[in-house]
């Protein structure tokens, strides 16, 4: 559907970083801690292809951890192209083992692995360690089984533990570094001053990765990238678009037209919402497509989760296309608000250079006829990142730190059939009980909270009568990577309040309950 438009990743003018990836669950915050240093950094797979590693013309190399084992054959191996940049290396665990068994080293599997803190001896001076005197020991964090047994023949010993006699080594003439500890973490306390000291004090790289720099260049590269041509961009009002809609918005105006679809499975006034920030208070040129029929009508009768999922993404698409379409003569690029998560979920994907279209968004079957190449300006960007930046473009804090909204909406969090009825209940409920966590202070306390509708009646008694009715569910949960999660512990007081609340101005709600399972084994969402 579309050329392959790489806006921001072959930057050759700014400092930068390469994060290869072993397949670490570090290796993202190795990445992370290089930006915070404002130094640019870039994860790529162990596997890349040589142009690719060039092209990025890195001041300096970090070899991530990785899960697999440098004595057995067909593990992973640093690429030649890596020691023929002539840049600095830092290997980090796996990287450190690979390291050495490269340069005819030997590494050892260990019975027990070494799991935790450890402290380690400095055993002689080393611009790695610039700060720290020899002699001196460093808390540090450990997670191996293998280590180095034998020193390459080139290398010197810089620091050793109880258990492991090589935790530290250097090469004796070229700028090769490696490291058995984690330096990215933050249990390994001063961990940065080491990852300092590799970037700016071996990499020589300059600290140019600032937000204001950031924000500027990507509105020239929009400009020189889209002239005076338009620009199509899907707006949710999650954090991702808006950002890229407000880039968009600073970098060609009015030749950015956003599509906002209410798909009638929104929070409650989100719309509205959407409409009058972008529209009336920015002035953005914002399209508001009311499919609530659409959506509804296709919904009728379906109960399955994942048929629902399917049938809402389905309908998005064709909502989007045909608005796309009656555009088709006006519209070069189609923006997307893709962030480096969504391209480096695996590693695999982007060695096979992937093009990933935003699944949330499901923007993905416009007509062939229509040649329109991707802008994505926020592909490079970590969430926190895009934040800032959003947060320095004027976006609302509100909006900046909203809980995550799935792309089905209230259709996975309305269990079975969905209809306009239940929708409405549901954003009631859903709207009271987010307004109370932000009056009690709450709502930051918590990652992700809502009401989901469950369609079991349930008995009341209001005035004389008794009375059958639906009943609300309240999640909300505490987690950092929404791959596991715990229930937020709600003071009783303050879930009494809510739950009076609901059942009293709510007339199809009989009775309130509370979630109270963790994820695994229960998910977030209820569907
Ligand atoms: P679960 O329910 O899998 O949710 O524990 C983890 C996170 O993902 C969100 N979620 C979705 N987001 N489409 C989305 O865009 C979906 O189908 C979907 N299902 C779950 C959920 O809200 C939570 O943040």
């Amino acid at each position: 559907m579309s050329n392959s438009n790489n806006l921001s990743l072959d930057k050759k003018n700014i400092d930068t970083i390469l994060v290869l990836d072993f397949g670490s669950q570090y290796t993202q915050l190795i990445a992370r801690r290089i930006r915070d240093l404002n130094v640019f950094s870039v994860i790529l797979p162990w596997d890349v292809s040589t142009e690719k590693i060039k092209s990025l013309n890195p001041k300096g190399v970090i070899l991530s951890g990785g899960p697999e084992s440098v004595t057995e054959s067909n593990t992973p191996r640093i690429p030649e192209i890596i020691f023929e940049l002539d840049v600095p290396v830092l290997g980090i665990c796996y990287g450190m083992q690979t390291l050495a068994e490269q340069f005819g080293g030997q590494v050892s599997s260990s019975k027990n692995k070494e799991f935790g803190h450890a402290q380690i001896l400095l055993k002689k001076s080393s611009l790695l360690f610039d700060g720290f005197s020899s002699g001196s020991s460093i808390d540090v964090w450990m997670s191996h089984g293998d280590h180095v047994s034998t020193l390459p023949d080139q290398f010197s010993l810089i620091a050793s533990t109880a258990s492991a006699p090589i935790v530290a080594m250097e090469h004796l003439q070229k700028p090769i570094f490696a490291l058995q500890f984690h330096p990215e973490v933050t249990h390994t306390k001063q961990g940065n001053t080491v990852l300092e000291n590799f970037t700016f004090k071996i990499c020589m790289c300059a600290a140019q990765w600032k937000m204001e720099n950031l924000i500027e260049q990507r509105i020239n590269e929009i400009k020189e990238t889209v002239g005076d041509q338009k620009v199509l961009l899907g707006l949710s009002g999650g954090v991702d678009s808006s950002v890229t809609a407000m880039l968009l918005d600073q970098a060609i105006g009015k030749n950015l037209i956003c599509v906002f679809v209410d798909n009638g499975l929104l929070r409650k006034n989100e719309a509205e919402d959407v409409e009058n920030l972008f529209k009336d208070k920015m002035d953005l040129n914002l399209l508001v497509v009311d499919a609530k029929k659409a959506f509804y009508r296709h919904l009728k009768g379906i109960s399955d989760p994942e048929q629902k999922r399917k049938i809402i993404g389905r309908t998005f698409i064709d909502i989007f296309d045909n608005e796309a379409a009656k555009l088709k003569d006006e519209i070069n690029f189609l923006a997307q608000g893709t962030i480096y998560p969504d391209v480096i979920e695996s590693s695999e994907s982007e060695s096979k250079e992937a093009r990933v279209i935003k699944s949330h968004h499901n923007v993905g079957g416009l007509p062939d006829d229509m040649k329109m190449e991707l802008v994505e300006p926020l592909r490079d960007l970590f969430k926190d990142e895009v934040r800032t930046m959003g947060s320095e473009l004027g976006l609302p804090l509100e909006m900046l730190n909203r809980h995550p909204f799935p792309g089905p909406g209230l259709g996975v969090r309305i269990l079975g059939e969905i209809s306009q009825e239940k929708v409405l209940i549901l954003q009631n409920a859903d709207a009271i009980f987010i307004e109370e966590l932000i009056k009690a202070g709450l709502y930051d306390h918590v990652s992700q909270a809502f009401c989901a509708f469950l369609p079991i009646k349930s008995v009341g008694v209001v005035g004389d009568e008794r009375r059958y009715a639906d009943v609300i569910a309240i999640r909300a949960v505490e987690t950092v990577d929404f791959m596991t999660a715990t229930w937020a512990r709600l003071p009783y007081d303050f879930l009494a309040h809510v739950s009076n609340r609901i059942v009293n101005e709510l007339e199809g709600v009989s009775r309130v309950v509370y979630d109270i399972s963790s994820k695994p084994p229960a998910t977030i969402e209820w569907e």
